[in-house]
């Protein structure tokens, strides 16, 4: 949940180091990065559960246009982390706080809905980006020290957990902020945003948030998070490369040795 009145989608891509020949040659590189996992960092537009975990679950119509059921997420369907992943053939990304059936093998996801960069009262969650980052470096720890634990054999959770050689090849995205200058699909009984999918009886009568019947048409689900078509849209053009700067689609990220920033 932001205040601020515009929105911005960070991708900050850490790179492997590995490569030798000049900058120019990288980029041109015809070979994907092969990311082998990815960790995103943020606020509702990428959590993928952790909210539901940890707080209360997100309610249905959140999710029906895909998933069936809400799923974790903020919006109707899938979110801009999930056409990421999906386009890096990735499974979908488990909540860091999820403590039933996650699998980390491909990465994790540190979202948190209602989440600020910096630590306030304003905020709905703890878990400001400094949080998620301290978590990611306990999940790193945890993670390296069970492999250790294993004297060579086969740890009985190896399938689920990160592998430690992938962390220094992995993609790393950050998604924070809201915009919302538009009329939202899922009219909120308690008002736009945490509304969808909640009755209230305000004056002993009984007010639903129900989603509208055209939802392609909504660029704003609930009046803060993006409908599925415009994560869709922003996926995309993040995935292309046509938003970010450098120019580069999210599969030849690595071919950078600097950081890439794409903006909304
Ligand atoms: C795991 O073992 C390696 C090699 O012995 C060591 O360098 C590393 O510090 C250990 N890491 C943890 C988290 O125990
Ligand atoms: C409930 O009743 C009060 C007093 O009549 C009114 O001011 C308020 O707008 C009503 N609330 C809703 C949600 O209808
Ligand atoms: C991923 O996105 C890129 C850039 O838009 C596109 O060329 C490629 O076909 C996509 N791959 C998959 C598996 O969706």
């Amino acid at each position: 949940m932001a205040t601020s009145k515009f929105t911005f989608f960070i991708i900050l891509f850490l790179l492997g180091l590995t490569e030798k020949s000049s900058t120019a040659s990288r980029i041109n590189s015809r070979k994907s990065c092969n990311f082998p996992a990815v960790y995103n960092f943020g606020d509702s537009n990428s959590d993928t559960g952790a909210i539901s975990a940890a707080i209360g679950e997100v309610p249905p119509p959140n999710g029906v246009a895909f998933f069936g059921r809400s799923a974790g997420r903020h919006s109707d369907g899938r979110l801009i982390i999930d056409f990421i992943t999906e386009n890096l053939t990735l499974p979908y990304l488990t909540p860091y706080l999820d403590s039933v059936g996650a699998n980390y093998r491909h990465g994790a996801n540190f979202a948190t809905g209602g989440s600020c960069i910096r630590p306030t009262v304003a905020c709905f969650s703890q878990f400001h980006i400094g949080t998620q980052v301290s978590q990611f470096i306990h999940f790193k720890t945890r993670t390296l020290s069970l492999y250790n634990q294993t004297n060579g054999k086969t740890p009985f959770c190896k399938g689920v957990l990160a592998r430690p050689k992938d962390f220094s090849k992995a993609l790393y995205t950050f998604d924070i902020g809201f915009v919302d200058p538009f009329d939202y699909c899922c009219v909120g009984a308690v008002g736009r945003g945490m509304g969808c999918g909640k009755t209230i009886f305000p004056n002993g009568t009984e007010l639903y948030s129900s989603s509208c019947q055209n939802r392609k048409n909504f660029i704003s689900w609930d009046g803060i998070h993006y409908s599925e078509t415009a994560n869709m849209l922003v996926a995309n053009r993040i995935l292309d490369g046509s938003i970010s700067n450098p120019p580069l689609p999210t599969q030849k990220a690595c071919k950078l040795t600097k950081n890439v920033v794409g903006k909304v």
